[in-house]
């Protein structure tokens, strides 16, 4: 199935299937739920939606953090699809992106479950593990 990758900002209809899917991928498994949080990062953040058939299937946010550094959070594909590609698909485009926009480096909080495809994907741990949203992570990044 093609996926296509698209930014949005949050006043765009898209927005709405993005708040879903961050809900029913990274905070309901661990008995959350986004109303509970500040989002007021989502205003200064890049969207960016990968869209099978018209529906949003993946989906990350790249928040500026200055200097061309970026970090790259949020990152979710539709239960249904994981593992078929769609994940990597959706990153290699986030770093095309910010290598138009001159970024220089993505960081991110990764879930230590979620380590080993960052690793696939040419990140590398950056330092000491620790606790957010009550499950263990480690910072890792990647130079554009
Ligand atoms: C983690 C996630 C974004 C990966 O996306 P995906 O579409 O499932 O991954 P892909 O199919 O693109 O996988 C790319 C490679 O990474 C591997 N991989 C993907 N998820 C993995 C995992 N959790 N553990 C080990 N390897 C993994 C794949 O096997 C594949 O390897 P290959 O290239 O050797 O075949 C997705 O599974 C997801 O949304 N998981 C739940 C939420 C989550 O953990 N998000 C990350 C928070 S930091």
């Amino acid at each position: 199935m093609e996926i296509q990758f698209r930014t949005f900002g949050c006043r765009d209809a898209a927005y709405q299937a993005e708040y879903a899917l961050r809900n029913l991928v990274l905070r309901w498994p661990l008995g959350l739920d986004l109303k509970d949080e500040d989002l007021s990062r989502d205003e200064e953040d890049i969207h960016l939606g990968g869209f099978v058939d018209g529906r949003l299937a993946a989906l990350l946010l790249l928040h500026p953090l200055g200097d061309g550094v970026y970090q790259m959070r949020q990152v979710c594909v539709a239960p249904e699809m994981q593992r078929m590609g769609y994940g990597r698909a959706l990153v290699e485009a986030a770093e095309r992106l910010l290598q138009e926009r001159g970024g220089k480096k993505i960081t991110l909080h990764a879930r230590e479950t979620a380590v080993p495809f960052y690793r696939k994907l040419g990140y590398a741990v950056s330092g000491e593990g620790f606790t957010e949203i009550g499950i263990p992570h480690l910072p890792m990044e990647k130079a554009l």
